[in-house]
């Protein structure tokens, strides 16, 4: 901390670090720091104003409170963990860690130094998931029982690495399955367990997944059902959410729209403006300034990382 400012680094300044970057500039309350193995990233990002560091070593030389960890997949941990033990509080990027082992390990260590672990499960602050669970948690539609995600995309660019499995830990299940996975958990309220899986490679030269079907129940009773696509070709692309509970349904649509329908009949309320990484940034820069737990945290993270591996073992 220096004066009032919280001394905030971006470690990774690719697509995801760009994003943080965007976000946490709209609080004044933090100072950016950046850093990267690519000169390249850090030449861009210190052209709009970030001061970056040479090496993860040098970074730590100037003292950030807090790192936000956006390398890719089988890099996460140990930046994470490495973060941890310089006693900075950590916004960590999907899916946390590649194993169990590692993810257990960065909540060990941030409870051994009283350290905050965010995940970066930026859909939560999308206006219609916080619509949509703001409505559960009055009742509007009674239990939720059965959620249907499909997070199906057209060919679009994304980084090499994320079909190395030895990069990304696997494919488009770590790289976008973690977000669809969490907002079940957030809108039912509780961690779901997977329990059938179907993963497959269909479409890309790949020996990674581009394509899973799975299950899975939850504490309550409840059961989500995903699928996850990625299409080798343009396609009208499938980001939709559907809720059923005892009184009523919801229908998410990312990035336009939430729906309620119950006996009364249906809303499809106006949203404000969306900036999910700007809702992430001040949910951690708050937690951090009040010294209270975060939203989402660790044990989120593992929940998703756990449910996401037992579809890799299911198959
Ligand atoms: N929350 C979201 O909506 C969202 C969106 C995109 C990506 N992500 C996540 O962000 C992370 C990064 O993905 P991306 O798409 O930004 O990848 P990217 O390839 O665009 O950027 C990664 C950056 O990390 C740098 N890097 C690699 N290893 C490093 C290390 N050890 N130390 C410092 N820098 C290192 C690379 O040079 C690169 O600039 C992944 O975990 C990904 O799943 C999250």
């Amino acid at each position: 901390m220096t004066a009032d400012r919280l001394r905030v680094a971006i470690l990774g300044l690719g697509t995801a670090g760009n994003r943080h970057i965007a976000a946490f500039k709209e609080i004044a309350a933090v100072e950016l720091l950046g850093a990267d193995t690519d000169p390249a990233r850090r030449a861009a990002a210190e052209a709009t104003g970030v001061r970056t560091a040479a090496t993860v070593e040098a970074l730590y030389d100037l003292r950030p409170d807090a790192v936000v960890v956006a390398v890719p997949h089988t890099a996460l941990a140990d930046a994470a963990l490495t973060a941890l033990q310089r006693d900075c509080h950590v916004l960590l990027e999907k899916p946390m860690a590649t194993t169990l082992a590692d993810a257990r390990r960065i909540l060990d260590v941030a409870k051994a130094r009283k350290r905050l672990v965010m995940l970066s499960f930026v859909h939560r602050f999308r206006p219609e998931v916080a619509k949509a669970k703001a409505w559960i948690a009055a009742g509007a539609i009674g239990r939720p029982r059965l959620i249907v995600d499909t997070m199906a995309s057209g060919a679009s660019s994304m980084p090499a690495w994320v079909w190395d499995r030895k990069v990304g830990g696997g494919g488009m299940m770590m790289y976008n399955g973690p977000h669809p996975v969490d907002r079940a958990n957030f809108l039912f309220g509780e961690h779901g367990t997977t329990v059938a899986a179907t993963v497959r490679t269909l479409s890309y030269p790949v020996d990674t997944e581009d394509t899973v079907a799975a299950t899975l129940v939850y504490p309550s009773g409840g059961v989500a059902s995903f699928v996850q696509h990625k299409a080798p070709a343009a396609a009208h692309g499938a980001w939709e959410t559907h809720v059923y509970g005892t009184e009523g349904s919801l229908f998410i649509r990312t990035g336009e729209r939430v729906t309620l329908t119950t006996k009364a009949g249906t809303e499809t309320p106006q949203l404000g403006p969306e900036d999910r990484f700007l809702g992430a940034a001040q949910e951690f820069v708050g937690a951090i300034g009040e010294g209270r737990a975060v939203s989402p945290n660790g044990d989120d993270g593992l929940a998703v990382l756990a449910a996401i591996l037992k579809m890799y073992e299911t198959r």
